[in-house]
């Protein structure tokens, strides 16, 4: 009886401390940058980087001529399409606050944070890049086009690059190369 009631003291304590870190931050409902750019942006990108193992002669990836195939890569679109309104919130954080910087080249949760309230201008520009990219994205689908999924100058691998670094050059890590 004794152990139970520890136990019950202990839980609630628990649940009290909790409850006073959720007034600033709401896990699984309150989603992050962090969160959006690992379960969305990533598998999308992916997907949309790598659509099939092979490639013409042109050194151009061959795209799948199924539907099962083509609704990937359309899906992939769709997601890419979304996460830039799902990480586009004003008030919405980049990480956890409190969340230290794993390493000097990259900026803490704090400084991110504050660096995304400050230039939100600048932020929605990029994120609303990536939406139009997912636009040409679903059009090169629809229309077949392999050339578009290649890595050629203005195809759309070196363009999504481009837009990837951009952003985490200002907002995640401007004191060195961005890793994406
Ligand atoms: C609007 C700005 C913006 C755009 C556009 C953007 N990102 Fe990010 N991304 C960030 C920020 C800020 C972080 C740092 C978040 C963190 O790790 O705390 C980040 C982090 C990441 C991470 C690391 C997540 C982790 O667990 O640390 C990955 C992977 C990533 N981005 C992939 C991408 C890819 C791929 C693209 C392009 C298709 C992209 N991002 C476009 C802002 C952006």
């Amino acid at each position: 009886m004794n152990r139970l009631f520890k136990y019950l003291v202990e839980s609630t304590a628990l649940v009290a401390c909790s409850l006073a870190s959720a007034q600033e931050w709401q896990p699984g409902t309150d989603y992050t940058v962090k969160e959006i750019m690992n379960a969305m942006v990533q598998p999308a990108t992916d997907i949309l980087w790598n659509p099939s193992p092979d490639f013409d002669d042109m050194g151009n990836p061959l795209l799948p001529t199924d539907e099962e195939g083509l609704n990937r890569l359309r899906w992939a679109a769709i997601n890419l399409g979304a996460s830039a309104t799902a990480m586009n919130a004003p008030d919405q954080l980049v990480d956890v606050p409190g969340t230290p910087a794993p390493d000097e080249t990259v900026l803490s949760a704090d400084e991110m944070n504050a660096l995304k309230q400050q230039q939100y201008g600048t932020w929605v520009a990029f994120s609303r890049q990536l939406e139009l990219l997912a636009a040409e994205y679903e059009a090169a689908i629809e229309a077949g086009d392999s050339e578009a999924f290649g890595w050629s100058d203005g195809a759309l691998g070196s363009k999504m690059n481009n837009i990837c670094t951009a952003c985490h050059t200002v907002f995640w890590c401007p004191n060195a190369p961005a890793p994406y």
